[in-house]
């Protein structure tokens, strides 16, 4: 069993997960409205996959036999800049992410709590991988500015994007 304050930070992260969904999504929807099409299928692929991330959180939970109460999720902005300052916004909410896992971490280890310090070393492995392709995604659309071939060509590259397999 997790202590009690562990719990309640972890339903926390779970809620910050389907939040990141929930960003994700509207940021799609954004991208959707502007016909750039491939990055709408990259952020739709991004929310299926924080989707996932919150799923394992909540699994995690219920596998320690804790009593699991979900909050109310927040309302995620509707309007958001050209297509670089999507990316640059999605970049600044995983560099929080990152630093809510790493605080998450901290907390595991001053209570010795190895098996979440465990499930939440997988989360900040994939902050890492995060953080690294939407950054090279920002140094693409820098390039290109406001060239329309370029910014075409960045579309149909994220437009590639295949759904990520389910965490272990
Ligand atoms: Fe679940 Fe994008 O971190």
């Amino acid at each position: 069993m997790i202590s009690e304050p562990m719990q309640d930070a972890l339903s926390e992260q779970l809620n910050h997960e389907f939040y990141s969904a929930y960003l994700y999504l509207a940021l799609s929807a954004s991208c959707s409205n502007a016909e750039f099409n491939g990055a709408a299928r990259w952020l739709e692929t991004q929310y299926e996959e924080e989707i996932q991330h919150a799923t394992k959180i909540y699994r995690y939970l219920i596998d320690q036999g804790v009593k699991v109460r979900l909050a109310q999720i927040d309302q995620p902005p509707a309007e958001f800049g050209a297509l670089l300052e999507i990316f640059e916004f999605s970049l600044a909410h995983e560099q929080s992410m990152t630093a809510r896992l790493n605080d998450l971490s901290d907390q595991a280890l001053g209570e010795k709590d190895h098996a979440t310090y465990n499930l939440l070393q997988w989360f900040v492995n994939e902050q890492v991988e995060e953080e690294a392709t939407l950054g090279e995604i920002i140094a693409k659309l820098r390039l290109v500015k406001d060239d329309g071939y370029g910014l075409l060509m960045i579309d149909n590259e994220l437009g590639t994007r295949t759904a990520a397999p389910a965490p272990e």
